[in-house]
Order: C-alpha cells, then structure tokens, then sequence
C-alpha cells in the first residue's frame, strides 16, 4: 500500500508528552495491521516560536497543505503570554486551520461503558453513546459582515451579522453525509429555520444536497433548541448532527460533557476533499497545553490517541482499525486503568501518560 503520510505537531505544555503515546499506538499499527506510515514531526505553537520566533513556519504550512493528514497535541502557555498577538502559540493553530480552509468541526460524543457512571446523565441515557457534532467554522455570524459597536442617536448599537452562502452549506453538508456513510448513515441537521433566513436557506441547500448526492442516507431536520433538549434528554437518537458555527459551538460542548472529562475528547477539523478523495484534515484533542501539570508525566493521552482513531476512520477508511483502537482504550478502562483526571474509586489503579499509553498498545495485543 502507499504509505499513509502524517505530518505530527506535538506542540506545547503536554502535547509533546501525549503525542509520544500516540507514536506506541501508530508503531503498534504498522507492526501489527500491515499499515505503511510516513511520518514527518515538526514543530508548531511556543516549540516553533521559541527556534524560529513564529508559532509556524512557512515550510510547515506547506507540509500540512500536502499530507494525508495533520495530527496535532496543544499549543500555548504562560510562558508565551507576554508575546504580541500576532506571534502567539495560538495564532499557528488559527493559521493552519484557515489556510486548509478547515470548515467542518468534528466533535464526537461518545460514552466509555467504564466512565458511565462518571456522566451528570443517568447511565442509561449515555452507556454505549457514540454520536458525532459538525459544527461549520469558517463562516456565519463570527464572520459576518457588518459587525461592530456603533453609536446611534444617543445610545451604542452592538451588531453581528449571521451570512451564509449556498456554497457554504452545501460543503459542510457534504461531508456530514459523507461521514455518516461511515458510521449509522444518519444526519440531523440543525437550525432555526422558524425565525432566521439563513436557516430557511440552510435546510433547503441541506434536503437539496441530500436529495442529489446522498439520497442513501437518512436526513431529518430539527430546531436547534429543541435538538439541545434532545440532546440531554435522549441522544442516542443521533448518529451525525451538522450545524452552524454559533449553534454548534454550544451543542458541541454539551454534547462532549454528556460523557467525559477534557482529557478523553478528541476533534477533527476537515476541509475540501483533495487530490485523492481524502479531505484535508487537522486532528488534535480537544483539550490545551495543560500547563498545570506539564512535565508531570500525568497527562491523559487518550484524547490524543482518540484522534488518531478519528484519523484512521474519517481520513482513511480503516474503520476497523479504528474500532479495534476505541476498544483497546474501553479494554484499558475497564480494567480500572485511570490517570489522575479520571479519578479514583473502587478497583481503580492511578496511572501515568506512559502507563495508559502502554496499556492500550497491550490491550491491541490482546485484542488482536
Ligand atoms: P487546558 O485544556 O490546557 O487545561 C484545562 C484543565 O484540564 C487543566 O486543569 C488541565 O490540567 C486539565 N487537562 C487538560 N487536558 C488534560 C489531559 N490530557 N489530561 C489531564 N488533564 C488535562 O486549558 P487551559 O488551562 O484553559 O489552557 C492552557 C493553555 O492551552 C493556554 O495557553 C491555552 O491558550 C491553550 N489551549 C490550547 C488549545 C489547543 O491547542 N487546541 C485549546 C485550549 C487551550
Ligand atoms: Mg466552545
């Protein structure tokens, strides 16, 4: 097979630490599954300002334009909040997902029997959920033109502006669907259709590219209000929800806290199809550079590996790679395995990142 090429950006604080495992789980891959990879580590964040003064090169931005795809840990810390905006750790995470033009935000929900009970929501509502968020995030009303605070008569006017093209639409629509091929074949689209235009037109260019291109799958439509009670209230319902950039920063965050702790999350971001059919793709865990606890060996590196999973089912087809490794990491916290945000309790044992990291390349031993 032609090697899978992967650019990785381990970044600041614990992104380098987390993205180590990660490297056991990926040589795990290659040792065992017959998988090819090529990979290219490079520096992004704080690590590329501290060597080259800017949080990213341009020789990085090129790699990342042209692998299969971008596997990123964290960037930013105290360290670098004295640096002016425009050199910040962050501004190489913003640069990378606007020049791949990265419009849809994947942000699963998924529920490890093992941290069941950890979840605000009864056991029931959550065991065995696994639904997937695509927020649009290059467009609508954090870009809206016009925007602004100005004065009118005698009083100040705070105005954005929610603007959607069809284009728009009909690009990340595309690849909810494309998406839910690849898992229930399901999507929910949400908006306000009953009291904005730019939702009328969002379900419409929504049925229309359903109706054109993917008929096979199952579209329904929803409120996005009523979509967030049904969220908490029974979201095993959904398999993949696709919308707007200010409604799916909201359903995206309380989706993810239906299930688990920031260390446990992981997210895509996914651009136009390439060359090869692949979207272009950026995958990172949810979480940041944790300087709280940096350096402390502490870290929880499933998130991280959890995007590779992602990477492995939504970049490269290999969804039975991806399930083996999702249920590696559920083998591992079933056995009690827990670093220190997961917390403690009967029959749990306290680990660090390397030992979980371990652990999963055993628990896909095991599994094998
Ligand atoms: P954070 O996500 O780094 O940490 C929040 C809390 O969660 C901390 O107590 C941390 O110890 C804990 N935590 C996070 N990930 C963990 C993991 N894998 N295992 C165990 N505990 C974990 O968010 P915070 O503290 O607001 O930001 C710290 C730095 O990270 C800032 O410079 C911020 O700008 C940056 N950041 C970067 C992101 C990215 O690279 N995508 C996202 C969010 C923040
Ligand atoms: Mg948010």
């Amino acid at each position: 097979m032609t090697p899978i090429k992967l650019l990785i950006l381990p970044g600041d604080g614990i992104g380098p630490e987390v993205m180590l495992e990660v490297r056991k789980v990926i040589d795990w891959f290659a040792s065992n599954r017959g998988l090819a990879f090529e990979i290219d580590e490079d520096l992004v964040g704080g690590a590329s300002y501290d060597v080259h003064g800017t949080p990213l090169t341009d020789a990085v931005m090129d790699k990342a334009q042209s692998v299969d795809a971008v596997l990123l840990g964290a960037v930013g810390g105290p360290k670098y909040d004295v640096l002016d905006f425009s050199v910040k750790p962050e501004r190489g995470l913003l640069r990378l997902r606007k020049e791949m033009d990265l419009y849809a935000n994947l942000r699963p929900a998924q529920c490890f029997d093992a941290l069941a009970e950890f979840s605000s929501l009864k056991r029931d509502v959550v065991a065995g959920l696994d639904i997937m968020i695509i927020r649009e995030l290059t467009s609508g009303i954090y870009f809206g033109e016009p925007r602004g605070i100005v004065t009118e008569g005698n009083e100040r006017v705070g105005i954005n502006t929610q603007r959607y093209t069809e284009a728009e639409i009909a690009r990340v629509a595309r690849s909810a669907f494309e998406l839910a091929r690849k898992r229930g074949n399901k999507v929910c689209s949400m908006e306000k259709a009953n009291v904005m235009e730019s939702g009328v037109l969002w379900r419409q260019v929504v049925q229309e590219v359903h109706d054109t291109e993917y008929a096979d799958v199952e579209l329904s439509h929803m409120y996005a209000d009523a979509g967030a009670m049904q969220l908490v209230r029974w979201p095993k319902q959904f398999d993949v929800i696709v919308t707007d950039n200010l409604f799916g920063d909201l359903l995206s965050d309380a989706a993810a806290m239906l299930t688990g702790s920031l260390g446990m999350l992981p997210s895509a971001s996914l651009g136009a199809p390439m060359e090869n059919g692949r979207p272009k793709a950026l995958y990172e865990p949810v979480h940041g550079s944790a300087p709280d606890i940096a350096g402390q060996g502490k870290a929880n590196p499933i998130a991280c590996v959890l995007s590779f999973a992602m990477a492995l089912r939504y970049s490269f087809d290999l969804g039975d790679e991806a399930d083996l490794l999702e249920a590696s990491v559920n083998d591992v916290l079933a056995k009690g395995l827990r670093t220190p945000d997961l917390g403690a309790g009967e029959g749990t044992r306290t680990v660090g990142t390397a030992e979980m990291g371990d652990a999963i390349v055993e628990a896909l031993s095991e599994r094998q």
